[in-house]
């Protein structure tokens, strides 16, 4: 695996490679890498692709400091891990590198709609910093594929937005979300519960499922309020239960029984916030 820290070695690097005619896959993570990501870059290596990775921990998305500076931090064991799982590129770039003219952004993304809800309400700031470092990130690795995992829905959907509003060409394809065999979805984040947590922390994986068995056309908000309860019993501080519409996350309140949804959670196990969802297709 070649590993390239600086912009205009990769953009050299790449330039070269265009004439190689294989087509590339990206797939941008901010580390502490566990078998989702290593999913992801398997799952662009069995459709041929050339991979790339790069690690960066991008401070502009954090809208709490202390989560920034909690962030797990795996360096070594991450290029250990993309190496034996036969990524190509390893871009590891400094924030300087990154951000040379200082973090503010000069740009506003407009998300609409996907900024106001869930993610976007309870982090403010969350998609303007991943917009800002995506964007920044595309032009350097200019790439056909895109890969995001589906564990971060909303985030999708704004990469998703941010590329047909910049006319970027390039293709995501988002991989389903990897779980522990409690259910609990793979995250990074996990590496700051402890054994005890990370079995509590199933209980999120148990709660959309039973919303997805509960769930029947008609009134939704029993359901919602059932599930955060269930959270709550369980130790955890809820920031929003919902239920939407699949391919526009608007909040549904009344199914009409059809229509695809995905049931989506936020919430806090002591310090560590965590997210998941689950499609639900009738
Ligand atoms: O999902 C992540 O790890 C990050 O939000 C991303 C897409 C790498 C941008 O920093």
């Amino acid at each position: 695996m070649i590993i390239l820290r600086k912009v205009e070695d990769i953009r050299e690097f790449l330039e070269k490679r265009k004439k190689s005619g294989q087509n590339t896959a990206f797939i941008p993570t901010m580390g502490a890498l566990h078998a989702g990501h290593i999913s992801l870059l398997n799952s662009a290596k069995s459709e041929g692709h050339y991979t790339i990775c790069s690690i960066f921990v991008n401070p502009t998305q954090f809208n709490n400091q202390q989560d920034f500076a909690k962030y797990p931090k795996t360096i070594e064991q991450d290029i250990y891990a993309l190496e034996h799982a036969g990524c190509d590129l390893l871009f590891l770039p400094s924030t300087e590198e990154m951000y040379p003219n200082g973090q503010k952004s000069t740009l506003q993304y407009d998300l609409g709609y996907l900024e106001t809800i869930l993610e976007g309400k309870y982090r403010p700031g969350h998609f303007q910093g991943v917009c800002q470092i995506v964007h920044r990130l595309l032009d350097i690795v200019p790439t056909d594929y895109l890969y995001l995992g589906q564990k971060d829905y909303q985030q999708c959907m704004v990469v998703q937005k941010l590329i047909e509003l910049l006319d970027i060409k390039t293709t995501l394809v988002i991989c389903p979300t990897q779980r522990e065999a409690s259910g609990l979805a793979m995250s990074s984040r996990n590496m700051r519960l402890n054994d005890t947590e990370k079995k509590q922390a199933a209980k999120i994986y148990e709660t959309l499922s039973h919303i997805k068995k509960a769930l029947k056309a008609g009134e939704l908000n029993e359901i919602k309020e059932t599930a955060t309860q269930k959270l709550i019993d369980a130790g955890f501080t809820v920031d929003y239960v919902e239920i939407a519409e699949s391919s526009s996350l608007k909040i549904i309140n009344n199914w009409d029984g059809h229509m695809p949804l995905v049931a989506l959670v936020a919430a806090y196990l002591n310090e560590v916030r965590l997210i998941d969802n689950l499609l639900i297709t009738n």
